[in-house]
C-alpha cells in the first residue's frame, strides 16, 4: 500500500495514536497489503502499514525505499535507496552535492549509531573568507558564490551507511539503480517541483549548466507536465554505483567539481576531495517522560537543542496546560530562547571546539534554566544570555524516516541548504553544488540567511563542518521504536521536532494530527514569537499579554515521522508541502 493523501479530507473526532490501534489490529493480515485502514476516529489521518514504511517528501522515492523493504532490504538499504532517489526527484534538496545526518536504530543489536556526512569547507578556508576589507559581512560570498560550497559528503555518506549497517543482501549498484534510472528516463514534472522552479530561477538561470536542465528550450524554467530528464547526473551516479565513492571524489567528476566551485569563484581542490570522510559519532541522548531521545550530534545543534528544550519543559504538564494553548506555547518559547541562545556560544564542529553536548543536556542544567522562565511573563531577548552548563565534558533541507519489519529505524535529514543549494549544476556531472558554508558564523554576531548569529566556536575554518540545525530524531520506548522524526526548515527544525515529540507524547495526537499542528518557533534573536495559521486568536491575544511579540508565519517545515505503536505503523508526510507520500506494506 503506498499513499500521499490529503490529512485535511477526514474529520471527526480529536482522537490520536491509541484509538487507530483497534482497527489495525482487527485488520485480517492481507487486507493491510491493500488499502490503508481508515479510520474515522482521528482528526488527521496517518497511513497504516504492518511492516515497513518510508515516509520522504517525494512519493516516487519512498516507493524506491518500499521496493527495497518489500525485497527484503533492511531499513538502512531503503534509506540508501530513497536518498539517492530523491537526488533526482526532489532536485531542491534531495543531493549528491550536499551532505547531512542519519541516526540509525539497530533493534537486535539496541545500538544507534549517528552518521555524520556534513559538508566541510576546504582547506584554502580562512576565518574572514566571508568579509570584505573593513570586516563586514558580505552575504553574496557565503550565498551566492563558490566561496560558499563545502565539500559534499552525501555519497561518502550513504555509502558508509550502506557498506556498515546495509543488510548485505544489496550492493550499493543495486541500491542506485532506481535513482539512475528516474535520472537517465526522466520523469513528469509535478506541480510541486514545477512551483519551486520560479523561486530559484534566477539563481538557476546564472549558469548554463543549471538553465540545461531546468529550463525549457524557449527559456522559462520548466512546467508542470513537461519531462525532467538528468543524463549527467545519470552518468555521475553510475559512476558511484561502478566504483563506490570514489567514482564521485576523485577522477572525472571531481575535476568537474573543482572546475565549477572555481567558476564560482571559490577554492575548492581535488584534495579536498579525495580527502573527505563521512564519520559515526555518539548520538546525543536524553530522555523525556519514560522514553529515550537519540539524535544528532554536533556539527548539528539539533540534538542537543531538542533534548535541552524537552529537559526544561518535562518539568511541566503540558499535557494538563494543552496543546497550543497560550501556557504551552509560552513555555515552548521560554525553552526555545534559552536553547538557542546556547546554541549561538557553544555549538561548532565538535572536531575543532569542545562541545559541551553533557552539560547542555543534562536534567541539571535544564532545572536551574526552568528556574529562570516565569509562566506568565515572556522574557525580552535582551535579558536572555547563553547559560553556564557544566563545563567541557571530555529552506531546503529535506528528511525521511524508514523503519523495517525487524524494527530497525533511519531518520535522516540531508540538504543543499538553499532550495537548489548554489543554483549551480556540475558542467558535465549534472549535480547541484550546496552553500552550506553561510550556516558559519561569518563574523561574531553576524545573522546568517536564517537569522542564526553565532561566535568563535563555528566560525569558518580549513576542514570545519558548519554547524547545522538538521535534527533527525529517533525515540525509544522500552528499547523499541516509538517515532522516527524530521524535517527541513533551517531553524526551525529544533523547534518541528521538538513539537512533533511534545504533540506525540504530550498531547496523544497520531503522527499526522502531529503533523498538521499549527507550529510555533522562538530563536532568541530575532526577538519574535513566529506562529503558522491556526492558533486562535484568543491564544494569541493571551500570548501578547504576557509579553510575546508574534509573528503570524506562512506554513514551516515538512517533516516526515513514523509512529510505531504495539508494532504497527502510522506514516504522515507533511501537507505543507506538495508531492510527499509514505510508502508501506
Ligand atoms: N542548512 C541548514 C542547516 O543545516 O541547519
Amino acid at each position: 500500500m503506498t499513499n500521499g493523501f490529503s490529512r485535511r479530507g477526514f474529520s471527526s473526532g480529536v482522537l490520536g495514536a491509541g484509538l487507530l490501534r483497534p482497527a489495525l489490529a482487527q485488520e485480517p493480515p492481507n487486507q493491510a497489503q491493500a488499502e490503508p485502514i481508515i479510520s474515522t476516529y482521528a482528526r488527521e489521518l496517518p497511513v497504516l502499514a504492518r511492516h515497513g514504511m518510508v515516509a520522504s517528501q517525494e512519493d516516487k522515492a519512498s516507493r524506491v525505499g518500499l521496493d527495497i523493504l518489500r525485497a527484503g532490504g533492511n531499513a538502512v538499504d531503503a534509506a540508501v535507496a530513497t536518498g539517492f532517489a530523491l537526488a533526482v526527484t526532489l532536485p531542491r534538496a534531495g543531493n549528491i552535492g550536499g551532505g547531512g545526518f542519519m541516526v540509525i536504530r539497530l533493534a537486535r543489536e539496541k545500538r544507534d549509531i549517528a552518521i555524520d556526512y556534513r559538508e566541510m569547507a576546504g582547506g584554502l578556508t580562512d576565518k574572514n573568507v566571508f568579509l570584505d576589507a573593513n570586516g563586514g559581512f558580505v552575504p553574496a560570498k557565503s550565498q551566492s558564490s563558490g566561496l560558499g560550497v563545502g565539500v559534499p559528503g552525501t555519497v561518502a555518506g550513504l555509502a558508509l551507511a550502506h557498506g556498515k549497517y546495509g543488510s548485505g543482501k544489496f550492493t550499493l549498484a543495486q541500491l542506485l539503480a532506481p535513482a539512475i534510472a528516474l535520472a537517465r528516463e526522466g520523469f513528469v514534472v509535478d506541480e510541486d517541483l514545477a512551483d519551486s522552479l520560479p523561486v530559484a530561477a534566477r539563481r538557476l538561470a546564472k549558469y548554463p549548466s543549471s538553465k540545461a536542465v531546468f529550463f525549457r528550450p524557449d527559456g522559462g524554467p520548466l512546467r508542470n507536465g513537461d519531462r525532467l530528464v538528468q543524463s549527467d547526473l545519470a552518468a555521475t551516479l553510475a559512476l558511484v554505483a561502478d566504483k563506490g565513492p570514489k567514482g564521485f571524489y576523485e577522477g572525472a567528476v571531481a575535476v568537474k567539481t573543482v572546475a565549477a566551485v572555481e567558476q564560482a569563484g571559490g577554492r575548492m581542490t581535488l584534495e579536498d576531495l579525495s580527502s573527505y570522510q563521512a564519520v559515526e559519532r555518539a548520538p546525543v541522548r536524553g530522555t523525556y517522560r519514560g522514553r529515550e531521545i537519540v539524535s544528532m550530534p554536533p556539527p548539528s545543534s539539533g540534538g542537543a537543542h531538542v533534548v535541552e528544550i524537552l529537559n526544561i519543559l518535562e518539568g511541566y504538564p503540558l499535557g494538563d496546560y494543552g496543546q497550543n494553548s497560550a501556557r504551552s506555547i509560552h513555555l515552548i518559547a521560554e525553552a526555545s530562547k534559552l536553547a538557542y541562545a546556547d546554541r549561538s556560544l557553544y555549538l561548532g564542529d565538535p572536531d575543532f571546539v569542545k562541545v559541551p553536548v553533557a552539560g547542555l543536556t543534562s536534567k541539571a542544567y535544564a532545572e536551574k534554566l526552568r528556574g529562570t522562565i516565569s509562566e506568565t511573563r515572556a522574557r525580552p531577548a535582551s535579558e536572555i544570555a547563553p547559560g553556564k552548563p557544566q563545563p567541557y565534558e571530555s529552506d531546503q533541507t529535506t528528511h525521511f524516516s524508514v523503519v523495517d519489519a525487524e524494527g530497525n529505524a533511519v531518520s535522516n535529514t540531508y540538504t543543499l541548504n538553499f532550495s537548489y543549494g548554489l543554483g549551480m549544476v556540475v558542467d558535465g556531472a549534472g549535480f547541484l553544488l550546496n552553500n552550506e558554508l553561510d550556516d558559519f558564523a561569518a563574523r561574531e554576531g553576524a545573522a546568517n540567511a536564517y537569522g542564526l548569529t553565532g561566535g568563535e566556536a563555528n566560525a569558518p575554518g580549513p576542514r570545519k563542518r558548519p554547524l547545522s540545525s538538521m535534527s533527525p530524531t529517533i525515540v525509544l520506548r522500552n528499547g523499541g521504536v516509538e517515532l522516527v522524526t524530521g524535517s527541513p526548515g533551517g531553524s526551525r527544525i529544533i523547534s518541528i521536532v521538538t513539537q512533533i515529540i511534545l504533540n506525540t507524547i504530550d498531547f496523544g495526537l497520531n503522527a499526522a494530527e502531529a503533523s498538521e499542528a499549527a507550529r510555533v518557533h522562538d530563536q532568541w534573536t530575532p526577538d519574535f514569537l513566529e506562529m503558522e495559521r491556526g492558533v486562535s486568536i484568543d491564544t494569541i491575544r493571551l500570548l501578547e499579554g504576557m509579553g510575546h511579540k508574534i509573528r503570524i508565519t506562512r506554513a514551516f517545515g515538512s517533516a516526515q515521522t513514523i509512529q510505531r505503536v504495539d508494532g504497527a505503523l502510522m506514516g504522515a508526510a507533511d501537507s505543507r508541502q506538495r508531492g510527499t507520500g509514505v510508502a508501506g506494506y
